[in-house]
């Protein structure tokens, strides 16, 4: 879900909110509302719909358009209760002079609901959220002014959240953090929040990262931000680097078609001032010199396939690596805290990595956040922190995000343990950028989604550094088209899924070099077609594989730890073009968001 909140922008509050959730919308969300408060109303008007934004715009036009200069937003992914108007955010009091938007999950709601209903209080939906106005609705008629009500309210919460509270005739916006992001924006005469930076970038590019247990009032004249017992906290504004044309589609038909594109430059930001091809040397300045005995990874999504790559990586280079999904590490975790554990996040907000992270934490490990967002939770509450530098990533596939991270796991490698390898891997990362660029200008994906865009299923094989890859081009297929698709280890296929094979269901394979595991893999790739299957192969073309291929993407040849990453550039562009044939709402796909902050 996202939030926004703005005080400072007079006449243009309703549209500056209405466009921070147009920003917001990349999240994922089922619901969307706003509420504005002016000085002079003694309620605060709140409009807000069940479905996608423009319900709500149309709603806005309908009701006559709320005038206020004090306005929150809130996009919304059900937790609890279903989408519907009256489970979306802004929720108020009975009297209407509070209204609230929050990210995350209120632990202890119906302790405070029975504690409200018995007082009276009557409950128009079926969330959490609801009971935080109603509490701070109670301290206002026992006396307390809007901020003590608000802290008052929050000191009763257990749980995640990042809430942000308007009360009518008051010229502020109250905003409090707990395991849930929330930044603040500082402009001229006006200041802003969000979850998010693109929620108000366009208006400033200066920003404050609020912690957990921190609060923070915001109006006209700025922000004050303090802890739970009210000592103010100076806070460091920072700048923010990229442009807010960055954040827009540039012409692309969608997000995600935008962000493939992207790679050559994001790949390139990523390695820039870390490899030294003379001296076939990789230097991490924000890193200390690492040297784990053991290695474990932890991850979900898309980012658990870059995590079990980079789990292999290490262990070819002797380092005793384990990929866990986040959700289930607390679980299975081996003993040892004498193991670096590897947090890897696009987002640096999942909360089931962030959980896991934390577990890694209490059992005194040494943790490493690899991610792309600076000032995440999993970036602060890390020991330490490798960004992959890919700029935002707006379309909920993640796409150039997972190439980065590949990158910047193998610079970690490098950095950990460099072997004789050291400066190929090297000279061929230092191509990546440029042959990322030559895959997007000459590939025939199209042609090849076209071609098995009616299929029943999909299978992607790969063995060893393509394994994840195959994996992801898996995942990626199946978010965005909604078509089945699997991924598996070359040689599993074989062993019960060759059963599902046949001549409507296509199988991509990943082939590249002319070793031991091309070879294998061509004797895969033969098993299938003589089941009928076609064969797409993607491959630098090395081996004979284009034999038995009825297409072949191409890569250009490339270390054998790089070629994954080219491979996948095919892939990607496959699944969105198969999406796309089949009118699929590709950024922003049915049932996901992009970031999960729910365990
Ligand atoms: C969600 C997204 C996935 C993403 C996963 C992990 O499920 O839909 O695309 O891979 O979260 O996100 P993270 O931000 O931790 O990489």
């Amino acid at each position: 879900c996202g939030i926004i909140g703005c005080v400072g922008m007079g006449a243009e509050t309703l549209d500056t909110l209405v466009h921070g959730l147009s920003k917001l919308e990349y999240r994922g969300y089922d619901s969307a509302g706003v509420a504005l408060a002016s000085p002079a109303d003694p309620t605060v008007e709140i409009v807000k719909k069940a479905g996608e934004l423009d319900n709500l715009r149309t709603a806005l036009a309908d009701g006559g358009t709320p005038a206020g200069t004090v306005g929150i937003g809130h996009t919304r992914w059900s937790t609890h209760g279903p989408p519907t108007d009256g489970n979306a955010h802004p929720h108020t009091d009975a009297e209407g002079r509070v209204a609230v938007v929050h990210n995350g999950i209120i632990e202890n709601y119906q302790a405070l609901r029975d504690e409200l209903t018995d007082e009276g209080v009557e409950f128009r939906s079926d969330t959490d959220t609801e009971v935080v106005p109603h509490l701070v609705s109670r301290n206002l008629e026992a006396g307390m002014d809007a901020e003590s009500a608000f802290r008052d309210a929050v000191s009763r919460l257990d749980g995640s959240y990042a809430l942000a509270c308007v009360v009518a005739g008051v010229e502020a916006v109250f905003v409090a953090r707990e395991d849930s992001p929330l930044v603040l924006g500082v402009g001229e005469d006006r200041t802003f929040l969000g979850s998010d930076v693109p929620a108000f970038r366009e208006f400033t590019d200066q920003v404050v990262y609020l912690e957990d247990g921190e609060f923070a009032r915001i109006d006209g004249d700025g922000f004050v931000v303090s802890t739970a017992d009210g000592t103010v906290v100076e806070k460091q504004v920072h700048t923010v680097e990229w442009d807010p044309e960055e954040t827009g589609k540039s012409g692309y038909d969608h997000f995600m078609l935008k962000e493939i594109h992207e790679q050559p430059r994001s790949l390139r930001q990523c390695l820039q001032g870390r490899v030294d091809e003379l001296a076939g040397q990789v230097t991490l300045e924000e890193l200390p010199s690492l040297s784990p005995t053991r290695v474990h990874l932890v991850a979900a999504g898309t980012s658990y396939h870059a995590a079990l790559y980079g789990a292999h990586l290490l262990q070819e280079r002797g380092i005793p690596a384990q990929p866990f999904y986040a959700h289930e590490y607390a679980s299975f975790t081996p003993p040892g805290d004498d193991a670096l554990v590897v947090g890897v996040s696009q987002s640096g907000e999942t909360a089931d990595t962030l959980a896991a992270m934390r577990e890694a934490h209490r059992r005194g490990a040494d943790t490493l956040a690899v991610t792309n967002t600076v000032g995440s939770t999993l970036a602060r509450e890390s020991d330490h922190v490798l960004y992959i530098r890919s700029g935002p990533e707006i379309g909920v596939a993640a796409t150039k995000t997972f190439a980065s991270q590949l990158t910047a796991l193998n610079l970690l490698t490098l950095s950990i343990a460099a072997g004789r390898e050291a400066r190929d891997v090297i000279a061929s990362l230092r191509d990546l950028p440029g042959d990322v660029q030559a895959v997007l200008d000459d590939s025939k994906a199209e042609q090849v989604a076209s071609a098995f865009a009616d299929s029943d299923s999909y299978f992607f094989i790969g063995r060893g550094l393509h394994f994840p890859v195959a994996l992801e081009g898996a995942l990626k297929l199946k978010e965005i088209s909604y078509e089945h698709a699997e991924g598996f280890a070359a040689g599993e296929l074989k062993h019960g899924p060759l059963a599902l094979v046949t001549e409507n269901t296509p199988v991509f394979a990943l082939v590249t070099g002319d070793g031991e595991a091309a070879r294998k893999t061509i004797g895969n790739v033969k098993e299938v077609e003589a089941r009928g299957a076609p064969v797409v192969a993607i491959t630098d073309g090395l081996s004979d594989v284009g034999r038995y291929a009825d297409y072949v993407l191409p890569i250009p040849e490339s270390h054998p730890r790089v070629a994954p990453i080219l491979a996948n550039v095919q892939l990607q562009l496959v699944a969105y073009h198969v999406a796309n044939q089949l009118g699929r709402p590709i950024d922003k796909p049915r049932n996901l968001a992009k970031s999960v902050t729910v365990e």
